[in-house]
């Protein structure tokens, strides 16, 4: 065991763990934060993704050792109920979510692509979305939330 300090969504936790623990388990256990979900366990769904340093990765495999100190942020430090993420506001007014259990990763994931870029094209919005998954086939949903989205960012 190992005393780790993570700063998630702007405020630092210190917590005890063994330095291979994923931090999935970290945020989920020790900080108490259940918006990043655990699917497969072996990055191979999305659910569990959170943001390093504005990097999209997988909690699920990713040691607690190697975090440092890059700031994660998850899909509760986002947005906020008063002022939500557009793609927040985007996935209600699309109506996008069934089951809900998935909307983490992509969510997540699209984030990043937008801050990286503004207007993507269908291509490059299906290829930051690959390899992400949803049981509930919503996929045509999330490709209109993504694109109103970004025109709210303008
Ligand atoms: S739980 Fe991490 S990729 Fe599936
Ligand atoms: S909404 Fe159910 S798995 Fe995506």
């Amino acid at each position: 065991m190992a005393k780790f300090t993570l700063d998630v969504n702007g405020k630092s936790h210190v917590i005890d763990a063994d330095p291979d623990m994923p931090l999935l388990y970290a945020l989920r256990n020790d900080i108490g934060l259940n918006n990043p979900k655990f699917g497969c366990g072996l990055a191979q769904c999305g659910a569990c993704t959170v943001h390093l340093n504005g990097q999209p990765v997988r909690s699920c495999i990713t040691p607690v050792s190697a975090v440092g100190d890059a700031k994660v942020v998850t899909l509760a430090g986002l947005g906020t109920p008063e002022k939500p993420h557009p793609l927040q506001t985007a996935y209600i007014e699309e109506q996008v979510t069934q089951c809900g259990y998935c909307i983490n990763g992509w969510i997540m994931t699209a984030a990043a692509l937008l801050n990286r870029v503004k207007k993507p094209t269908d291509d490059q919005i299906k290829d930051a979305l690959t390899g992400l998954k949803c049981r509930c086939a919503t996929h045509m949903a999330i490709m209109r939330a993504v694109k109103r989205a970004a025109a709210m960012m303008g």
